[in-house]
Formats: structure tokens, C-alpha cells, sequence
């Protein structure tokens, strides 16, 4: 019998279920993976499969790219009749992507158990596709697990009852510490030795699907690559845009890079004097490494990266930019401390919680004496 469905779609999904699937495997859960296909490419999906180790998926649905609409209800439409001969305890979902919210919402409307892991983050701005996702994936949970203290505050503002959430930590950062000594040594990634770079992530639609916006960021770019040489791995929307509104000489003198696996990323971010992202797990992955993070977007949903972390918040604003980065020159950067429980130690608290939680009825939630280590 299958005892929990795992769920994984897109990039920012792999690195948090590769270790959750490698904790409930020792601790003896049965459970399947389901890939859902909203990422495809073999350099957005496979090379994260083979490095993490994460098993075959028992269940690949070839979604593919669409709209939000599309894409959604297609991973809806093909997952219900997997949902229907799998009969699991529960589905396991992670993080806040369309296959996320598409999978919960059909686990609930069958009135199978859903597990959400990375809940309760917000950044408090709907406009963003995956705040959406956040906010509906979490009022369906049955059971959430979260990263930073500040979520549950958020989840209790939503109406969402305390006794169903569980602070465990990141599990991301698990799979940073179980992959950091094989990381590949940035020299081999960028087949040259550059004494001092910076690493840069885009592709948040706010960013990349305005033409000035993306015009003014990456002449920001084109400025700071005169004085540190800036490496762009390119995300396929970002690279798509650029051709499309005609920017490809901006990215002349630029480092760039195909979207690179999770052991060059992680080898490029530990190297970099400074990351510049719009990434959401890339804010989390540099607290962890202790660089410096410039995160171009006017909110995040993971504050701790603020108060504790590496990051500062600097928008897509070229003058923020600008001054940020005279700063780290100058300064170094903020230097940071590593958050409560980013301890390697996470998706372990989760499959002792789900040893207790998956034989109790629907809708308790909690046993006195729960086993946290
Ligand atoms: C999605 C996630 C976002 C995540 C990001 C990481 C949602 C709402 N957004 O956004 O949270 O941070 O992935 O990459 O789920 N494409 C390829 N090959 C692929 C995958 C995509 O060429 O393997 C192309 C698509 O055809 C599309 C573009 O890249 O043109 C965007 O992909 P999509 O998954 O729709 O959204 P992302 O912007 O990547």
C-alpha cells in the first residue's frame, strides 16, 4: 500500500522532494513520486534527477508549458485517475508552483489528505503567480509543515488552525548540506578562472516580461560587469524575452551561461563575492552559504533571509542596485547567521511527524508526546 503520493513538477521543486522522499524511505513510509512534467528540458529537470538522486518517478503526467490556466488544468485532469488507482493516505506537495496548488486541489476535492511542505510563506503580493498558489495550497493542507517561524503567523492570519502546522526547517537546505562537498568547483563550470564574479538569476515575470524593466536591469548588469564580471545562467523565459524585445547586445561582456544543474549552481553560488536573484530559493540557498545576496524584487516571502541571512531587498531598481553593490564592494556584504533548524536535519522532523500523523483518523492532527529531533 502506498502511504503518501509525493508530488514534483518544476526546478524549484526537486531540491526539497530529493531529501523528503530519502527521509521517508529510512524511515520505512511507502512512497511514490509523481512528476507532473511542467519543467521538461532535460537541463531543467532530468540533471536534477540524476545529481539529487531522486528516484525514477513511478508516475509522469508530460504536462508541458501553457498558460497558468492550462498548464494548471491539464496537471489536474491527468492526476486525479493516478490519485484514483494509487489511493495513498496522503499527497505530499512542496512549494508554491502550479503543479502544487493543481495536485493539492484535486487530493482535496477527493478527500485525500494533503501535505503541504514550505507552507506559510508570503510575500503579501498577489500579483505574483506563486503567492496565489501559496495562499489556496495552504487553506487545503491538511497538514503543513514550515520553514521560518514567521509563517505560522501568516497561516493563524488566514484562518488556518495552529495544531495542523509544524515548524521543521528547510528542507533545501538539507539537500544544500548533503550535496555541498560535491559541488562543482566554479572554475570547471565556467571553463575559466575568474578571481571575483558575481552570480546572476532572472526570470520573475515581473522582471523579465516588461521590456523597460528588463531593459534597465540589464543595463544595471552591464554597468556592475565592468568592475566584477557578472555569470547569468539563463533561465529559457528570461532568454526567450531578451530575443524577443530585441536585447541580445545587452548581454555582451556578460558570463552567460545555459540554466546550469543543481551541483554547478550551488559550486558558482558558494564561489560568488555576490549573487544577484529574483529567485526565491536562491535568497534561502545564500543565508545558508553566508554570500551575499542582492534579491531584485520589491518583496519576499522569506523574511528570515532578511533578519538573519545574507539578503538585502533591492528591487529592480537601478539606483538601489548601484548603491547595494558599491556596499558589498566596499563592505563585503552582510554577513548573516544560519535560522533555527536549517540544520540539514528537516525532512527527518517531517517523516517522524508523518509516522504519528498518517495512522490517525482525518482531521486530528496532532498526538501528545509527537516525536520531534
Ligand atoms: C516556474 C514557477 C516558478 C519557479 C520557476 C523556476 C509557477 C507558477 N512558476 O516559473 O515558481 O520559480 O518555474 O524555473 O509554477 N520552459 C522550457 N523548458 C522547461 C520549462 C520551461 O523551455 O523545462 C519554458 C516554457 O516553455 C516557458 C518558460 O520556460 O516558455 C517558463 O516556464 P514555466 O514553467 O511556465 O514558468 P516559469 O517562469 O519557469
Amino acid at each position: 500500500m502506498t502511504q503518501v503520493l509525493c508530488v514534483a513538477g518544476a526546478r524549484p521543486n526537486f531540491m526539497k522532494i530529493a531529501p523528503v522522499m530519502a527521509a521517508l524511505a529510512e524511515t520505512g513510509i511507502a512512497a511514490q513520486l509523481l512528476h507532473t512534467g511542467q519543467h521538461y528540458d532535460a537541463a531543467m529537470s532530468d540533471s536534477f534527477f540524476a545529481d539529487l538522486g531522486i528516484p525514477r518517478p513511478d508516475h509522469h503526467l508530460e504536462v508541458g508549458s501553457g498558460s497558468h490556466a492550462v498548464q494548471t488544468a491539464e496537471v489536474m485532469k491527468r492526476f486525479e485517475p493516478v490519485l484514483e488507482s494509487v489511493q495513498p493516505q496522503a499527497v505530499l506537495v512542496v512549494g508554491d508552483v502550479n503543479s502544487t496548488i493543481a495536485c493539492a486541489l484535486v487530493a482535496a476535492k477527493r478527500g485525500v489528505r494533503v501535505i503541504h511542505v514550505e507552507a506559510g510563506l508570503r510575500s503579501y503580493d498577489r500579483s505574483m503567480p506563486e503567492e496565489i498558489n501559496r495562499v489556496l495550497t495552504d487553506q487545503i493542507s491538511d497538514l503543513l509543515f514550515t520553514t521560518e517561524r514567521s509563517a505560522l503567523a501568516n497561516l493563524r492570519r488566514e484562518g488556518v488552525d495552529p495544531a495542523r502546522v509544524e515548524f521543521v526547517g528547510n528542507v533545501m537546505i538539507d539537500t544544500l548540506h548533503r550535496n555541498l562537498e560535491q559541488a562543482v568547483p566554479s572554475v570547471r563550470t565556467l571553463g575559466a578562472t575568474l578571481p571575483q564574479y558575481a552570480v546572476l538569476t532572472l526570470h520573475r515575470p515581473s522582471n523579465v516580461d516588461d521590456a523597460p524593466t528588463l531593459a534597465a536591469l540589464l543595463d544595471v548588469v552591464g554597468e556592475i560587469n565592468r568592475t566584477l564580471p557578472v555569470v547569468m545562467p539563463l533561465h529559457p523565459r528570461t532568454r526567450g524575452n531578451i530575443e524577443k524585445f530585441g536585447f541580445t547586445a545587452k548581454l555582451d561582456g556578460l558570463h552567460i551561461l545555459p540554466p546550469v544543474g543543481y551541483l554547478e549552481m550551488l559550486g558558482l553560488m558558494r564561489d560568488a563575492k555576490l549573487v544577484l536573484t529574483d529567485s526565491g530559493g536562491i535568497q534561502e540557498e545564500t543565508t545558508a552559504l553566508g554570500v551575499p545576496c542582492l534579491t531584485l524584487r520589491e518583496n519576499t516571502e522569506r523574511p528570515i533571509t532578511l533578519a538573519e541571512g545574507t539578503n538585502t531587498l533591492v528591487g529592480p531598481h537601478p539606483e538601489a542596485i548601484r548603491r547595494a553593490f558599491a556596499e558589498v564592494m566596499a563592505g563585503g556584504g552582510k554577513a548573516g547567521r544560519i535560522p533555527e533548524y536549517w540544520d540539514g536535519r528537516a525532512a527527518m522532523r517531517i517523516a517522524y511527524k508523518l509516522k504519528d500523523w498518517l495512522p490517525m483518523p482525518k482531521g486530528v492532527h496532532a498526538l501528545s508526546g509527537t516525536r520531534i529531533v
